[in-house]
């Protein structure tokens, strides 16, 4: 079976934003956790789908440009995720959504259709997040490995990675990597 992976990049106390609903304290948001070679889909939340979507297609059509939300050029390996994100089908898990931008996306309606797209041939999955859909899947045993990236930071208010967990896990440490700029790289197994 595809693994599914959950990457996410977190403040100290594990907010993966702040109380503007943006985590201000990340300088760009590349696939830093080295999955690229290894995953041919993505998967994410409804919650994020509409703003992520915004964001990589004004990068990929104008990758030299300040990006009109950030007014932030992007950085060389968001331009190179962008690209990646537009050849790689995109998986939205939602009950809601009805329709996509990019050609490449489609949508799963719950924890059954994931699992079977788990038992489909193909690489890994990369679970880009948000929060609900990675603890939703880590809760419901889908997910099997989690890559955090841990910014030298107390964020203080915002909202919490873990919130809405509801089953404690222990978790295997596989790796860990100091990054620069104090960052950690952190990966750990899910049993
Ligand atoms: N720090 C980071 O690395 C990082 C990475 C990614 C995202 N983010 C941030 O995360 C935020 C979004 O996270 P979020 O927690 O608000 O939303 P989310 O996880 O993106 O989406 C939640 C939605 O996903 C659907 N969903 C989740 N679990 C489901 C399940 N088991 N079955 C069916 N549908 C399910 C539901 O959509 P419907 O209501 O449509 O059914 C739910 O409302 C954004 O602000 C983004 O910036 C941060």
């Amino acid at each position: 079976m595809r693994k599914l992976i959950a990457g996410m990049k977190i403040s100290v106390d594990a907010k993966m934003e702040g109380p503007e609903g943006v985590a201000d304290w990340v300088a760009g948001w590349s696939e830093d956790y080295g999955l690229m070679p290894q995953i041919d889909a993505c998967l994410l939340g409804g919650g994020m789908y509409p703003g992520y979507e915004t964001y990589w297609t004004a990068i990929q059509n104008e990758p030299d440009k300040p990006l009109p939300m950030t007014g932030k050029l992007p950085t060389p390996g968001e331009v190179e995720w962008g690209r990646f994100a537009a050849q790689t089908p995109h998986f939205v898990l939602s009950r809601t959504l009805t329709s996509a931008l990019w050609p490449t996306t489609r949508f799963v309606r719950g924890i059954e259709q994931v699992v079977a797209l788990k038992e489909k041939p193909g690489k890994d999955i990369y679970l880009v997040g948000g929060a609900r859909t990675t603890t939703s899947l880590i809760d419901a045993g889908l997910v099997e490995e989690l890559r955090l990236i841990v910014y030298p930071l107390i964020a203080g208010e915002g909202k919490a990675l873990f919130a809405t967990t509801e089953c404690r896990r222990g978790l295997e440490l596989r790796k860990v990597q100091q990054l620069q700029g104090g960052l950690v790289s952190l990966i750990y197994g899910i049993g």
